[in-house]
């Protein structure tokens, strides 16, 4: 393993202890609302003060990116961390058990580790550019689907903002008749490890954050897979809107959302 993805890897796994201790007892949770459906809590701060920390004891310079405190480090660093500490907070909270810490770094702003851990399964996955996707050591690549209607799609609905929603239920119809099924687990860095690990053969989401996706992402192209924005462009980590899947899948899911580009969901 890469030197630096053991770094990610250990500051993963005490993220997940945090939240493994935490979710034994989420009675107590104290939760905070940011907006609107939008939660975080004392466990949340606590993984990602624990990655930052464990980062930190390696790169002190590197710059930072992470949901809950924002940037850190040398802003003009050639290498950037992506940290989403828990991912699938609401999933937390009510004890549903779908989350996971996401954790990525860049270099020069292409995406170089990843590491989505599932703490509550033991599911490391994890990925250096060039070297292949691996699920507990063990390689995993895209599933072999070609048919759409084959496919098991997984997406998240949109829940926080909705200037999208009609669009979003226009797609998700045409989907519900064209694919095998629909699945919104609701952790889309997980989402995207089990892309990656041809759990599911497509996704897609819009206005996510980059700390949803960046990890995720390097998953499903060292898995063989495919991962653009709405307009097949590789700009989904600023635009927020994401498809990936089985390269054959991916194109035909990129075909049914065409028709529905436009204003922010242009690309
Ligand atoms: C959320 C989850 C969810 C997705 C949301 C994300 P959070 O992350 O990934 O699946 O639909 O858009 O914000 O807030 O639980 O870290
Ligand atoms: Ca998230
Ligand atoms: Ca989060």
């Amino acid at each position: 393993m890469h030197p630096t993805l053991n770094i990610a890897v250990k500051a993963a796994l005490r993220a997940g202890k945090i939240i493994n201790r935490a979710s034994l007892d989420i009675g107590q949770l104290k939760v905070s609302t940011k907006q609107q459906s939008d939660f975080v809590t004392e466990v949340d701060k606590a993984a990602e003060a624990a990655i930052i920390d464990t980062l930190r004891e390696t790169y002190p310079k590197h710059a930072i990116l992470a949901e809950e405190s924002g940037r850190s480090g040398q802003e003009d660093s050639e290498y950037q961390w992506i940290i989403d500490p828990l991912d699938g907070t609401t999933n937390f909270i009510h004890g549903f058990p779908q989350y996971a810490v996401s954790i990525a770094m860049a270099h020069k702003g292409v995406l170089a580790h990843a590491v989505v851990y599932d703490p509550g399964r033991n599911e490391l996955f994890t990925a250096s550019k060039g070297a292949g996707a691996f699920l507990n050591d063990k390689r995993i690549r895209v599933s072999k689907r070609v048919k759409l209607d084959e496919a098991l799609i997984g997406t998240g609905f949109p829940y926080r903002m909705f200037d999208h929603v009609d669009a979003y239920i226009d797609i998700f119809k045409e989907l519900t008749r064209r694919t095998a099924g629909i699945r919104r687990p609701g952790a889309a860095s997980l989402d995207l490890a089990y892309v990656a690990s041809g759990r599911l053969d497509g996704f897609w989401e819009f206005g996510l954050s980059p700390w949803d996706m960046a990890a995720g992402a390097l998953l499903i192209s060292e898995a063989g897979g495919l991962v653009s924005d709405l307009a097949g462009e590789p700009s989904y980590l600023t635009t927020g809107n994401i498809v990936c899947g089985t390269p054959k899948v991916f194109a035909q899911l990129l075909q049914v959302i065409a028709p529905h580009r436009k204003g922010k969901l242009a690309a």
